[in-house]
């Protein structure tokens, strides 16, 4: 987030030394984006964040494509899928590429490692549950609609309410995930008419430092696998922390929709970007006013980028046979739209109460091997007048 924040304790000028009550010197630890030219944090602990008591075992565990190469539209329902694992070994793979992979979990068990993607940014959607992050910056809770937002590198547990049913769709960004620049003034403030401003954005809440000694299992992700390791102290023992690097939170209810005239196209709806991709957020908002307006899209080719769409409540009107927790993946090369007779029936409708999450990227996408399992083969026929 590109804001800056400050919590506990700082030397008074930046990269000084830092000493406890007790006359104990702190480590700092630097973050830093783009090697050291983009956002940054200082950070200082109680020990050494180098320490590793041991490196343990490297689990394989790459992404598959389906063998499956038909290029054509899929439907995917998700919540098919039982709980599994929990939030980082459920996580089943629905398409990828280089820049972006996409999940859905349905989590059965919290976990007591401490988790770092090495490679890969997180934004975990809360489709449904609730619970709390834990991080080195501090801790945020979550709840339904919240984007919770993990730039790369940061340690964190989560733990859920599993006294509930909880579905995440997932992203994994291959660079940071970000407010559009065109939502920003010269000063990186958030522009005045964008769908959203900075209060609605959740930051970390400051939790004082665990000095603890021993040994702390973390699972760090890489993309060819996973490597389990152990540091001899409690990950969570930083005494302060400043800058712009650090995770946060966005719920899509507090993202204000735009509308038109006539029809918007996604752009619209545009909510972060990465790279190679945008994320947009469809949400409840009224409709058109032309007295000739057609309130949904119409076909389109949107030639430059493959669509998944992620779909979390309401009545999707563009859209038959859609069930909450499905995903439409429409590849580059075909052209989607509304299916027969829904243009039509949404002639004069007011409002949507849709909300849905869609991830455009600007290279194909492979299917998940995984995701083949809830794919409809009937969706690509499903344009037909007689479907
Ligand atoms: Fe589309």
């Amino acid at each position: 987030m590109a804001y800056y924040l400050s919590r506990g304790t700082l030397p008074k000028a930046q990269h000084t030394q830092l000493w406890s009550v007790d006359k104990k010197l702190r480590y700092e630890q630097h973050w830093s984006r783009e090697g050291f030219s983009d956002i940054h944090s200082s950070m200082y602990h109680i020990y050494p964040p180098t320490e590793v008591k041991t490196v343990g075992e490297f689990v394989k565990a790459p992404l598959k494509a389906t063998e499956e190469k038909p290029h054509r539209h899929h439907h995917f329902t998700t919540f098919k899928f039982p709980p599994k694992g929990n939030w980082i070994s459920g996580r089943q793979p629905n398409s990828f590429n280089n820049d972006v992979a996409m999940y859905t979990v349905c989590p059965k068990e919290n976990a007591d490692f401490f988790y770092r993607n090495g490679q890969a940014d997180e934004v975990m959607f809360v489709h449904r549950g609730s619970g709390v992050v834990e991080t080195m910056f501090g801790r945020l809770e979550f709840h339904e609609g919240d984007y919770v937002t993990i730039p790369r590198g940061v340690m964190y547990q989560a733990t859920f309410d599993l006294s509930e049913e909880v579905r995440l769709f997932v992203v994994e960004s291959s660079g940071p995930v970000v407010v559009p620049t065109r939502y920003r003034n010269n000063h990186g403030q958030i522009e005045d008419w964008a769908p959203y401003s900075e209060r609605d954005f959740r930051v970390p809440e400051w939790v004082e430092p665990k000095d603890e000694r021993g040994e702390f299992p973390v699972l760090l992700k890489l993309q060819a696998g996973f490597q389990h390791f152990a540091l001899a102290h409690h990950p969570f023992d930083v005494v302060g922390w400043d800058g712009y690097f650090y995770p946060w939170i966005f719920n899509i209810h507090d993202y204000m929709p735009k509308v038109g005239k006539i029809h918007l196209p996604p752009p619209t709806h545009l909510t972060f970007t990465g790279p190679g991709f945008v994320l947009c957020s469809f949400c409840p908002r009224l409709f058109d006013w032309h007295e000739g307006a057609v309130p949904i899209p119409y076909a389109h080719s949107n030639v430059d980028s493959d669509e998944v769409l992620y779909y979390v409540d309401g009545d999707f009107m563009s859209r038959r046979g859609i069930e909450i927790g499905s995903i439409t993946l429409h590849p580059q090369g075909i052209p989607h739209g509304p299916q027969p007779g829904l243009t039509e029936k949404a002639l004069g409708a007011k409002e949507t109460n849709e909300l849905a999450v869609m991830v455009d990227t600007f290279k194909p996408l492979n299917v998940a091997q995984a995701a083949m399992e809830t794919d409809d083969p009937k969706y690509p026929y499903s344009w037909l007048e007689d479907a």
